[in-house]
């Protein structure tokens, strides 16, 4: 068997965790394989929303088997907290959820580490989500981090302090200090916790699971748009959210890749600083973000909204070898007499249709205007049902990145999902 990929091709918060879980029925493993607490996948059903940080979204289906793979940076006190949440409706989570031992830790002096870094940088601040990812990712590369199976060892604590000596001499190079001795408490709470699960040679346990014809889906968090190497640098996260961040992230060989399900959301949204081509400061800014109940699931900062970006869609398709294109929350369009979508980029007055090295400043956005609908569309659960001028903006869509759209979500629940019969696999 080959592992199907679904990630983000935005700057995050497409819907993912709500796609996820409607999958998984499919598969019998979901296994997460970058970020960290910074991500938020939000699920619903029965009209109850569930917010992920680092826990994989197929948590709440009995059959499947959740792995946190070693590409994924882990806070304990934020995993004890999520499984204090999840174990009152999950009761079989000591047996499906699986964590890597290779897997890094995050540091309380992570975190102040990044507080530290963002309060330096000012108004350049990348507007992280100030849960330690930067600075645990940093340590993974720099060769001074922690991993999950270091907890095992009898010189732990040894290994803690001495990190933790280090962050400290940095912290005091940049005049930064906060008490965290509480959060430090809770976080040797959270360590033991973790040493309940079972702590697993991920790579091992997953190609075992294709080998056996198991089915697996790598969750991707954050978006190709915050991508360490390919994103609006240096305005992005950490990890390699692109599709070959799940080959290094769950010791997965290329070859064993299978579908990648691209998920993007109908407009465009963005949290934290960083450009954004296409962003909207008009009355249809605010709609987008009023009607998509835009803010952040980790954060609850409010998210800057604007129309869909092509070039940067075709240019996450590119990177990430998209087979399937899923769109989200097409509802929150409804409403609009017409619907912008930018096909290219002006700079310095040439016409660019890539995207660019650099989309800062003065780049103007060139828009094709389709008409709108007016259609409640969050209870129609056929393709069919659509309204016209919705399948219009799919087909536009489809034909510009030449790639087909699976599945349309109209609503946050997990059955206001919509599969495409018109959809012909391109495997
Ligand atoms: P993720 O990080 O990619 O998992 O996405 P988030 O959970 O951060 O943000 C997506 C938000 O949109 C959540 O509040 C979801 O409940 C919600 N959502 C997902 N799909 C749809 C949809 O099709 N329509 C609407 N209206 N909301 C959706
Ligand atoms: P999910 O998985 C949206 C953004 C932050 C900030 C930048 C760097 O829910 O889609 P970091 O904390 O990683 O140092 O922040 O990346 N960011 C996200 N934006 N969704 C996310 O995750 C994000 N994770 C990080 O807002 O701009
Ligand atoms: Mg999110």
């Amino acid at each position: 068997m080959k592992a199907d990929v679904l990630l983000g091709l935005q700057w995050g918060d497409e819907g993912k965790g709500k796609i996820v879980d409607v999958l998984t029925p499919a598969y019998n493993v979901v296994a997460r394989f970058q970020g960290g607490p910074n991500a938020g996948h939000s699920l619903a059903f029965n009209n109850i929303k569930h917010v992920l940080h680092s826990i994989p979204s197929g948590i709440f289906r009995e059959n499947a088997i959740n792995v946190i793979g070693n590409g994924v940076v882990i806070d304990p006190v934020i995993f004890s907290e999520e499984i204090q949440q999840i174990e009152k409706l999950v009761k079989h989570i000591k047996n499906n959820l699986l964590i890597s031992k290779k897997a890094h830790l995050i540091l309380p002096t992570h975190r102040m580490l990044d507080a530290a870094y963002e309060k330096f940088k000012g108004k350049a601040k990348i507007g992280s989500t100030l849960k330690g990812i930067g600075p645990t990712y940093t340590d993974k590369i720099s060769r001074n981090g922690l991993r999950i199976g270091d907890i095992l060892s009898g010189d732990f604590l040894e290994k803690y302090n001495s990190l933790k000596e280090k962050h400290n001499r940095i912290l005091k190079s940049y005049n930064f200090s906060e008490d965290y001795s509480d959060y430090e408490k809770k976080w040797f709470e959270g360590i033991e916790q973790i040493k309940n699960f079972q702590l697993i040679d991920s790579e091992y346990v997953i190609n075992d699971f294709l080998q056996k014809g198991k089915s697996v889906l790598a969750e991707g968090a954050q978006g190709t748009l915050l991508d360490i190497d390919f994103g609006s640098y240096p305005f992005v996260t950490s990890s390699n959210t692109v599709c070959a961040g799940a080959c290094t992230g769950l010791g997965i060989a290329p070859s064993k890749i299978g579908e990648v399900y691209g998920i993007f959301k109908a407009y465009c949204t963005r949290v934290g600083s960083g450009p954004f081509p296409t962003e909207l400061f008009d009355s249809a800014g605010e709609l987008l973000q009023k009607n998509g109940h835009e803010f952040g699931a980790t954060t609850g900062r409010p998210r800057r909204c604007g129309w869909l970006d092509l070039q940067a869609l075709k240019y996450s398709v590119m990177i990430n070898g998209v087979t399937r294109l899923i769109m989200t929350k097409a509802d929150v369009l409804s409403g609009f007499e017409y619907i912008k979508i930018a096909h290219a980029y002006k700079k310095d007055g040439q016409v660019f249709e890539q995207f660019l090295y650099n989309i800062e400043g003065n780049i103007e956005p060139l828009y094709t205007e389709l008409r709108g609908w007016n259609d409640d569309i969050t209870n129609m659960r056929k393709f069919e049902d659509l309204p016209v001028a919705l399948k219009n903006y799919i087909k536009f869509i489809e034909k510009e990145v030449n790639v087909p759209v699976w599945i349309v979500s109209v609503g946050p629940n997990r059955d206001q999902t919509i599969y495409n019969p018109n959809y012909t696999s391109k495997n």
